[in-house]
């Protein structure tokens, strides 16, 4: 693709999620990543992830599927459900202009398992916490298809709590968003990470101040 093409097929994408550099300067209008700096290295991410499988869980647009697979990764799956049934025009087209080998499957958090998707040695969960209604379920799903090491991201609230506690969101009360639901304070997400089978679970960064919400940054070893 010529960079005009690649230029107008980036315009009629209809709201794109990421910031995804496509080459010859064009980076996608996106909403985060990597706008707020929650870049790769932000999270963890390991610099080389040379011969390393890799699941990223609520990939939307992609942006750190790709950067996994730039990282040298030799499998990335990238899944999502709620964002791709409104459209995943914006994954497909940096797909193809990136040349990327990464694969996608439409599956809901909950449906994960090694019987449907396989296991990984890498497995990413970034933002996608806070939008369970069953968080310690829908951990348990992204255990099951872990091997070794999770990153986690996520909203956080009740941080002067130190026992395991999490604010549960029934309405709009986070940002005015009904598909946001929990928001487990530092202690509960570990607790929850140890409870799922994971032997090692630590505070990588944070809290963070975003735009809208508390963040953290959470890794966990099988
Ligand atoms: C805040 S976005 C995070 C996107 C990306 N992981 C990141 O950190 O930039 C949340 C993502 O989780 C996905 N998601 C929400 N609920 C889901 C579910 N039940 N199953 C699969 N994906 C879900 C949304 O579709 C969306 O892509």
């Amino acid at each position: 693709m010529d960079i005009d093409t690649i230029r107008q097929e980036v315009a009629k994408i209809p709201a794109w999620y990421h910031c995804l550099d496509l080459g010859n300067g064009v980076v996608t209008p996106g909403y985060t990543a990597t706008k707020w700096g929650v870049s790769g290295d932000m999270v963890g991410l390991p610099p080389s992830l040379a011969g390393k499988s890799v699941l990223d869980v609520g990939s939307w647009d992609g942006f750190y599927a790709f950067e996994c697979e730039r990282r040298g990764a030799s499998r990335v799956l990238a899944t999502d459900s709620f964002a791709w049934r409104k459209g995943k025009g914006g994954f497909e087209l940096a797909r193809r202009i990136l040349d990327s080998r990464v694969e996608d499957m439409d599956i809901d958090v909950l449906e994960l398992g090694p019987e449907r998707v396989g296991t990984f040695d890498v497995v990413l969960f970034l933002g996608v916490l806070y939008h369970m209604r069953h968080p310690l379920l829908a951990l348990e799903r992204v255990a099951s298809v872990s091997v070794d090491h999770l990153i986690l991201e996520t909203h956080i609230d009740l941080i002067d709590l130190p026992r395991p506690a999490m604010a549960f969101y029934p309405g709009m009360e986070l940002n005015g968003d009904d598909t946001n639901w929990c928001g487990p304070n530092p202690p509960m997400v570990l607790a929850m990470l140890k409870t799922v089978g994971f032997r090692r679970a630590v505070v990588y960064a944070g809290p963070l101040e975003m735009a809208t919400s508390v963040r953290m940054i959470f890794h966990a070893w099988k």
